[in-house]
């Protein structure tokens, strides 16, 4: 045999040589919900190690993350059901507890990069991210709703406003609403090609937020459809995105290296909170290594293309790197120095 690729991963230092893919905390964004009330750290069933947070909790969660080198957080807010109707006019109001938390985190934490999410089903009594009429989404009359959403989290300090809504044209009415009221350097991650998942059950329990009837099939996309994701993205650019993601990761890995390939804009993977729950499951019936599932599981996605990986085990990651106990690091397995005989001792 003239060519052998096992000499390549004969040992850790030329695995080391050779990897293609090395993943940074600097690229991982640690997801947050939030509760109005004070005193709350509360689990979420169905995702294990993940809150809902009061301010204080919340607060503190983010010194941990900073101390680990996580720099980037997304935060989703419980919405009490007192707080939702039809128009989601909550989600605007002054009082809202979302925008004064974020404020607050802004205050102790300028250096941080804050994403919102823009959508309405947190905010509305039909649970589904656009305006209900007769049982149909309507979009257009949606895009004021978000525009006016995205200039009160513009104004509550937010980096990145996320529109995880999937109406036609939202990118591009926030990006001028942004621009015309001064916010010009608040940014836009855009949910690009979001697929109407059954992954997202875990996130609806932690927000209470799953919608009321009918599901989401005529705005989220349909996960057979690839090229569709183009049309999304081309628009998502045009319209003014500073970043475009596809959501959820895993079964999608296909859609993520298809944007990598054919944008210049960066690419976002959420590894939602299905896909985490599922790891967290099988690790609880002692099936799989969490930590090692988690980092070849974040590893492909930033393989695939992603530039930035939201996921619930961005915090867990982060404690992996700093114990160094990564097998895409050298550490692992500890070279043996062999011993040598010293010419000085004779
Ligand atoms: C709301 C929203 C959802 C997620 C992020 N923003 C749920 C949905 O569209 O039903 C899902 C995130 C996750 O599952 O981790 N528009």
């Amino acid at each position: 045999m003239l060519r052998r690729p096992r000499r390549n991963r004969r040992t850790s230092a030329i695995r080391g040589m050779i990897r293609e893919t090395h993943l940074s905390v600097d690229n991982l964004v640690q997801p947050l919900f939030l509760v109005e009330e004070m005193n709350v750290r509360e689990e979420v069933k169905s995702l294990p190690g993940n809150y809902r947070l009061c301010l204080n909790e919340a607060l503190k969660e983010i010194e941990a993350c900073l101390k680990l080198g996580i720099h980037n957080f997304i935060l989703f807010p419980a919405i009490p059901e007192k707080y939702k109707d039809k128009t989601a006019t909550y989600s605007y109001r002054d009082d809202n507890f979302y925008l004064q938390h974020a404020k607050e985190i802004r205050y102790h934490f300028p250096e941080i990069c804050m994403i919102s999410d823009i959508a309405m089903d947190p905010y509305s009594v039909d649970g589904h991210d656009g305006l209900v009429r007769d049982g149909k989404v309507l979009n257009d009359e949606t895009l004021p709703i978000l525009t006016r959403m995205a200039l009160a989290q513009a104004d509550a300090g937010f980096d990145l406003l996320g529109p995880s809504d999937m109406m036609d044209g939202r990118v591009g009415a926030i990006r001028t609403a942004l621009d015309e009221a001064g916010f010009i350097d608040t940014g836009i991650m855009a949910y690009t090609a979001k697929y109407a998942s059954a992954f997202y059950g875990p996130f609806r329990d932690a927000l209470d937020s799953a919608p009321k009837a009918g599901d989401k099939k005529t705005y989220q996309m349909d996960p057979a459809n690839q090229r569709e994701a183009l049309i999304e993205a081309e628009l998502d650019i045009q319209e003014g995105a500073d970043f475009i993601m596809v959501k959820p990761a895993l079964n999608y890995l296909d859609v993520i290296s298809l944007l990598k390939n054919n944008t210049e804009t960066p690419v976002a993977a959420y590894h939602v909170s299905g896909e985490c729950a599922m790891l967290l499951a099988a690790a609880e019936k002692g099936w799989l290594n969490l930590d090692r599932a988690v980092e070849e599981t974040l590893t492909c996605i930033k393989r695939a293309g992603a530039d930035v990986l939201i996921t619930y085990f961005a915090k867990h990651y982060a404690q992996l790197a700093k114990k160094q106990v990564l097998q895409g690091m050298i550490h692992e397995p500890k070279p043996t120095v062999r011993q040598r005989s010293n010419i000085f001792n004779k």
